[in-house]
Parts: structure tokens; C-alpha cells; sequence
């Protein structure tokens, strides 16, 4: 079996970049983490990536002088790197919309709402202030929009009594988990095509 090779990129804890390591680690896994990338020096991920030997980088936007420039090395060190797929995770940077073009159906993101409600940055803030019940986690092949995209799984989480963020946020968290290796998976094993901005996923 050729695995795929990832680029995981990120710019804080990390613990998305943990459960894909940990799904690397199974023997049968169609897909192994060539490199970590992160745009913050103190990104905790960085620490994960390189207990189990990753190969794990800081591009810090400081140093370039556009979007593009950055965006540019970026790409450089992924294909440095040998890698066929992007995930996105925690990465809290816009990527340009050449960059997306470049990795169009071959970038992935998760997203801790059921998609397409609660786009940005502060999405379990907004299900709650919105009072919704039910909420979530997503993960989606990125588009230039931000937090769109064709959607490959999704996990409800219920919204509970006496929630506050944190505790919704930790609930949700427990699920990408979860549904982050499993949409790897799907894209590793061949089994997921796009049809009309839409994710088929093949039986066999
Ligand atoms: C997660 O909530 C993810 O959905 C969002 O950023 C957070 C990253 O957390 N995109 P972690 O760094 O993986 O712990």
C-alpha cells in the first residue's frame, strides 16, 4: 500500500494534529504525516509533531512581505515535503486564493460547527448565542470562502443545559477527533470524488 503523504498545518495545540498522528500510527492507514507547518513559534502542535519524530517547521508571516511570498514558501515546503494532501488544523491564517486553487479537492479543513451554519472563528460562541440545540463539527475540501466547501463528514453534538463555551467547545473537540481521521481516511483510500460541489463517497 503507497500511503499518502499529509501536510498538517496548524497554529496552536493541536490536538486535531493528534488524533491524525495517532491514525497515522495504525499499521493499515492509508495515510502517513510527512510534515507539520505552523505560523506561530509557540504552537504546542509543533512539541506533538516532534515527540514522534515529524518533521515539524515554523513559516512565520513576519518574514514575508505578502500573502503571496508566504503562501508561495508554503507551498514550496509542502512539495518539498513529497505531500499529496493538506489538513487544516487550527490553522488560523487566510490562505490566498492561489494557494486554495493549487490544492483544489486536495486540502481539507475542520470546522467546529455543522457547516454551512456558524462560518469564522468564533463558531461555538455563535450556536450558542443563537440558542441552537443541536451543533457540531465539520470537515470540508476548502474553497476560497472561508469555511466552505464541499462537506466530507460531520459529527451533531447536542447543546446541553448549563453549556458555557469551553464545555461545548471540549464536546465538540471529542468528536473532530473522531470524524478528522475518518474523512483522511475516506480521501486516502480514493473513496471520496466531487460532483457538482458536493462529496460522493464510494461504497467500495
Ligand atoms: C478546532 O476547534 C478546529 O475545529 C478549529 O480550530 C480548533 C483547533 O484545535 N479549526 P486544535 O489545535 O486541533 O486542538
Amino acid at each position: 500500500m503507497t500511503k499518502k503523504r499529509v501536510g498538517v498545518l496548524i497554529s496552536g495545540s493541536g490536538s486535531n494534529l493528534q488524533a491524525l498522528i495517532e491514525a497515522c500510527q495504525q499499521p493499515d492507514f492509508p495515510a502517513e504525516i510527512a510534515v507539520v507547518l505552523s505560523n506561530k513559534a509557540d504552537a504546542y502542535g509543533l512539541e506533538r509533531a516532534k515527540l514522534v519524530g515529524i518533521p515539524a517547521h515554523v513559516l512565520s508571516h513576519k518574514d514575508f512581505g505578502t500573502r503571496d511570498e508566504y503562501d508561495a514558501e508554503l507551498h514550496q515546503m509542502l512539495n518539498r515535503h513529497l505531500v499529496d494532501v493538506v489538513c487544516l488544523a487550527g490553522f488560523m491564517r487566510i490562505l490566498s486564493d492561489g494557494f486554495v486553487a493549487r490544492w483544489h479537492d486536495a486540502m481539507i479543513n475542520i470546522h467546529p460547527s455543522l457547516l454551512p451554519s456558524f462560518k469564522g472563528a468564533h463558531a461555538i460562541r455563535d450556536a450558542l448565542a443563537a440558542g441552537v440545540k443541536v451543533t457540531g463539527c465539520s470537515v470540508h475540501f476548502v474553497r476560497a470562502e472561508m469555511d466552505s466547501g464541499p462537506i466530507i463528514a460531520q459529527a451533531a453534538v447536542p447543546v446541553l443545559p448549563g453549556d458555557n463555551e469551553s464545555k461545548l467547545a471540549a464536546r465538540v473537540l471529542e468528536q473532530e477527533h473522531k470524524i478528522y481521521p475518518l474523512a483522511l481516511r475516506l480521501f486516502a483510500d480514493g473513496k471520496l470524488t466531487v460532483s457538482d460541489e458536493k462529496v460522493v463517497i464510494s461504497a467500495s
